[in-house]
């Protein structure tokens, strides 16, 4: 789909009053269980992961990037930091996010020392076309459902082969667009969602092959993410009362609105998932 660039005021925006916040969170943790001390990392897995399969495709993920003690992994568009809270818990990896949205950040930042994590997880602010991370400095750069909110997708590719060492993967899922929108869709996915310059299948190979990467391997993943989807509209519905109950983001109508046809295109198969995976050749 060739669409306007519209930036990314729109993604800050729209992640600033999403309704998975950090303020969220933390009021369920704290009805739950009567406060926050000596919380642990996996008391917040069912609240901080912002992405589709939840803690099964952080496993997934992180299996394909070859993920394990003492990785140094880039994680692009962080969120709130659960999957790096995730891959540094789990499989024991060094995490460094970068996030755009400033609320997230701080609520990333938040939730890492509150499980003391905050010495191998640090979600820096910033854009992942411009990464402040360092050249060659990491062995996978992650990411999830992020980089249709990014304008330019070849340079936040450009990015990922930039900060990785040679012989270093990067895997990430993200929407695809396997038939160009009516202009009235692709309205709605960037009023409610942020969404622009969508790839098809192709456009993401492309895309990698440009950026240098090789042994690409990209996965359709529109038929899981079908029922997935499904459940998480219900989740969103149910979350924009509580949210309001518990006077934190609720999400506005066009994000809300936006979800129900956006569940409507993956199942007519317009819209799609995918999950992308490449190495930057060795030297
Ligand atoms: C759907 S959330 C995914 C968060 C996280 N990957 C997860 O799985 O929990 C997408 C995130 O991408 C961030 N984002 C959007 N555009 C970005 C950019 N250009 N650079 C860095 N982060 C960005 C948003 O602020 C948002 O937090």
């Amino acid at each position: 789909m060739e669409q306007t660039n519209g930036g990314t005021a729109q993604a800050v925006a729209f992640y600033s009053g999403h309704p998975i916040s950090a303020a969220l969170v933390l009021t369920r943790l704290r009805a739950a269980r009567g406060g926050l001390v000596g919380l642990r990392p996996e008391e917040l897995w069912a609240h901080d992961q912002d992405h589709f399969g939840g803690l099964a495709a952080n496993d997934t993920l992180a299996k394909l990037a070859g993920i394990g003690p003492g990785s140094r992994v880039a994680d692009f568009c962080a969120g709130l930091g659960g999957p790096a809270r995730y891959y540094a818990q789990v499989f024991g990896a060094d995490v460094t996010g970068v996030e755009l949205t400033p609320a997230r950040v701080a609520g990333a930042a938040e939730l890492s020392a509150l499980v003391g994590l905050q010495d191998r997880v640090r979600v820096l602010q910033g854009d992942v076309t411009r990464a402040p991370l360092p050249d060659g400095a990491f062995d996978a750069v992650v990411s999830q459902e992020a980089l249709l909110h990014v304008p330019d997708k070849a340079a936040a590719l450009a990015e990922a082969f930039r900060v990785l060492r040679p012989g270093g993967r990067v895997v990430f899922s993200d929407w695809a667009c396997h038939s160009p929108l009516p202009p009235d869709d692709a309205d709605l996915m960037w009023q409610g969602m942020a969404a622009q310059t969508l790839q098809s299948l192709d456009g993401y190979r492309d895309l990698l092959t440009r950026a240098g990467f090789v042994e690409l391997h990209i996965e359709d993943m529109t038929e899981a993410w079908g029922p997935i989807l499904r459940e998480r509209l219900r989740m969103y519905q149910a979350m924009r009362g509580e949210a309001a109950a518990a006077g934190t983001p609720p999400g506005d109508d066009a994000f809300h609105r936006s979800y129900v046809r956006f569940v409507e295109l993956i199942l007519a198969r317009q819209l799609g998932g995918i999950r992308a995976e490449g190495v930057k050749p060795p030297a």
